[in-house]
């Protein structure tokens, strides 16, 4: 087996990478074997979900592990990619060279982005950012997820149409809506599918087919040697 790679990526901190991150892996992890990597230090909220589960539940197929340099990250991947079928890296609320790295490794990298005007003021600068990776990384297909969405709200639905026409990403079809179930159960070390929000597991198992559909045809991702990938990779 050679594992897809899937990289949570978004330079603003709130968003939902983590919430997203562990949601998903626990629905991949249903029927195949998850590698989660924690690349935000030294908040690892990733990392602290994990252990309070960990405290609660005998964990079958979802491993966790973290890496503070591209070097790390570069060799973690190496090491595991043989041994697991989904590997999900939860990015830094910046634009470092851990976070640079991630891209250049990936098959998908979902975008989480809540529906709203201030949330997107910066994020014209990390579409550039995502293109420019797109450059290194040829196998790299980039999704926004539309997260904390909150329905008949005009305001959102201004946001995501104008994201709709004026970004090159597109979005997947399915959003995750606004729900004190994503918060709660992230405390309690579950995700939303072992949760009471009926709703809420229902967004997440549809966003975990739409990714699998994304993922099925990637082949398997080479971190580009050459020197504009390296350069790229340490502007930091
Ligand atoms: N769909 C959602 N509905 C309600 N709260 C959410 C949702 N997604 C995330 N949150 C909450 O928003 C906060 C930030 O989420 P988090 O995943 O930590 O973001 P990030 O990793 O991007 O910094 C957390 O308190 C989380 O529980
Ligand atoms: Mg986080």
């Amino acid at each position: 087996m050679t594992a897809k790679i899937v990289s949570i990526a978004q330079a603003k901190g709130g968003v939902g990478k983590s919430t997203l991150c562990a949601n998903l892996s626990v629905t991949l992890s249903q029927a195949s074997k998850v590698l989660m990597i924690d690349c935000d230090p030294p908040q690892h909220s990733l990392s602290a979900w994990y252990h309070v589960r960990d405290e609660l539940y005998v964990e079958t197929g979802l491993s966790l592990t973290s890496a503070a340099t591209p070097a790390q990250l570069i060799a973690l991947v190496e090491k595991n990619k043989a041994d697991y079928d989904y590997i999900l890296i939860d990015g830094a609320p910046h634009v470092n060279s851990l976070v640079r790295a991630m891209l250049l490794l990936s098959n998908l990298a979902l975008v989480p982005l809540a529906p709203s005007a201030v949330e997107i003021w910066s994020f014209a600068a990390y579409e550039e950012l995502i293109h420019e990776a797109e450059k290194h990384n040829q196998s790299l297909k980039t999704k926004i997820v539309w997260n904390r969405v909150r329905r008949r709200v005009k305001s959102s639905e201004q946001v995501i149409e104008m994201v709709s026409k004026d970004s090159k990403l597109a979005a997947l079809k399915n959003q995750i809506t606004f729900r004190v179930a994503y918060l709660d159960s992230f405390a309690e070390g579950c995700s939303v599918y072992e949760w009471s929000d009926p709703v809420a597991a229902a967004e997440i198992w549809s966003l975990t087919s739409a990714v699998k559909r994304v993922l099925n045809k990637a082949g398997p991702v080479k971190l580009s040697k050459s020197v504009a990938a390296q350069n790229f990779i340490k502007k930091g």
